[in-house]
């Protein structure tokens, strides 16, 4: 059955009758890894992976939450400053603080939600948790007037403030942005974006799902960040977006080796995005596949938020003549993204299938995705 035919079944179980339906994406990130929170550039997309919830003002301050998937109930009041004691339930918590944070109005309403996106995967469950209801809350009681842009950072600051990970603006940007058949460039300091279209005739997207989970509050996520700031504090700059390979090198001996390697990354990855975009416009599918290797490198040596099962099927990729793959999203498990021509992709999955599984004693688990469109209202 239809997810939001699901969702809607269950909503009238629950609550009777029926709401507005809202959903929004996961996402992909062909390049430009860890440089959200350094100013620099990213470049995602939403896909076919999805959340739907149906909700519905109930005139009281009361809000009142099922998660069809973790079979759970959940309610609060709009005033409560404690978090609920469900996980999943901070983000929506975290989302009607902020909005009101922000200026704009929540009231009460009841809710009933499911999705698609694979958890702990790195494709930002999350995040598209977060910008399904803050577009939600936005049409319903703001009549759409609160900008595109605050509504990805009403996500990303219920992030900080609810979840413990101080991540950067990507996942809620794409999310909330997604447009379908197209990635979008953000340049993360002045929040400029460009849509380039993504038709990659005759090479499949893939994603490989390690399935060790990745989870990113209480992990060294945070720690990677603090690196890059004080590197940057060092620098006499802001953000590592306005450092060089020899500004670097010139203060190299005043900080901490695991430091330099970590700016040294970010510095690299800069220039890989801007790359990897002139690349698409050249049609040059190939430059991309190098510069997602090189990404990978980069993400496992000197950030070092790779994992052996990541590298392997990174080293597999390469093995097989497939034309890019890297870690996508945070790390620390989750996916590798792979750029593949289409005649090779049943070999190289039935590789990694074999391979896999004779070294970790199971499969990984593969999504073919489709760039889509992210946060809006189905109904
Ligand atoms: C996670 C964070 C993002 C970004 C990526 C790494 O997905 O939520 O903000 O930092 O990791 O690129």
């Amino acid at each position: 059955m239809e997810l939001s035919q699901r969702v809607s079944g269950i909503f009238s179980e629950r609550f009777g009758g029926h709401g507005d339906m809202f959903a929004s994406a996961g996402r992909i990130n062909l390049i430009g890894e860890h440089t959200d929170y350094n100013g620099g550039f990213v470049f995602p997309g939403a896909i076919d992976k999805t959340i739907v919830a149906e909700i519905r003002a109930n005139g009281t301050g009361v809000v009142r939450v099922f998660s069809i998937d973790c079979d759970e109930y959940a309610q609060f009041g709009l005033g409560e400053k404690d978090k609920p004691a469900q996980p999943w339930a901070r983000y929506i918590f975290g989302v009607c603080r902020e909005i009101i944070k922000a200026g704009g109005k929540a009231a009460g309403f009841d809710a009933a939600f499911a999705g698609d996106i694979p958890l702990g995967a790195g494709l930002s469950s999350s995040a598209a948790l977060e910008s399904c209801f803050a577009f939600a809350l936005n049409e319903i009681f703001n009549d759409g007037a609160v900008d595109k842009f605050r509504l990805a950072l009403i996500g990303q600051a219920t992030e900080h403030n609810y979840c413990g990970v101080n991540c950067g603006i990507m996942d809620q940007f794409a999310s909330v942005f997604g447009r379908k058949d197209n990635l979008i460039r953000l340049d993360c300091r002045s929040l400029e974006y460009k849509y380039f279209p993504f038709d990659p005739i005759g090479y499949s997207l893939l994603l490989i799902d390690s399935l060790v989970k990745h989870q990113l509050s209480d992990s060294p996520y945070n720690k990677r960040r603090e690196s890059c700031e004080r590197v940057a504090a060092r620098l006499g700059i802001d953000t590592l977006r306005d450092a060089t390979p020899e500004m670097l090198d010139a203060v190299k001996n005043d900080i901490s080796d695991e430091d330099y390697r970590r700016a040294r990354f970010v510095i690299g990855e800069k220039e890989r995005v801007l790359d990897v975009c002139d690349a698409l416009e050249a049609g040059d599918y190939e430059r991309v596949g190098r510069d997602m290797y090189d990404t990978h490198e980069g993400l496992s040596k000197d950030y070092e938020v790779s994992c052996e099962e990541l590298d392997f099927l990174n080293h597999l990729a390469r093995k097989s003549g497939v034309t890019g793959s890297r870690i996508m999203g945070g790390g620390f498990g989750g996916c590798t993204v792979n750029l593949v021509r289409n005649e090779i992709v049943d070999r190289f999955k039935e590789t990694v299938r074999v391979g896999y599984s004779a070294r970790y004693g199971f499969e990984p688990k593969f999504y073919d995705v489709v760039i889509s469109d992210g946060a809006r209202r189905l109904n």
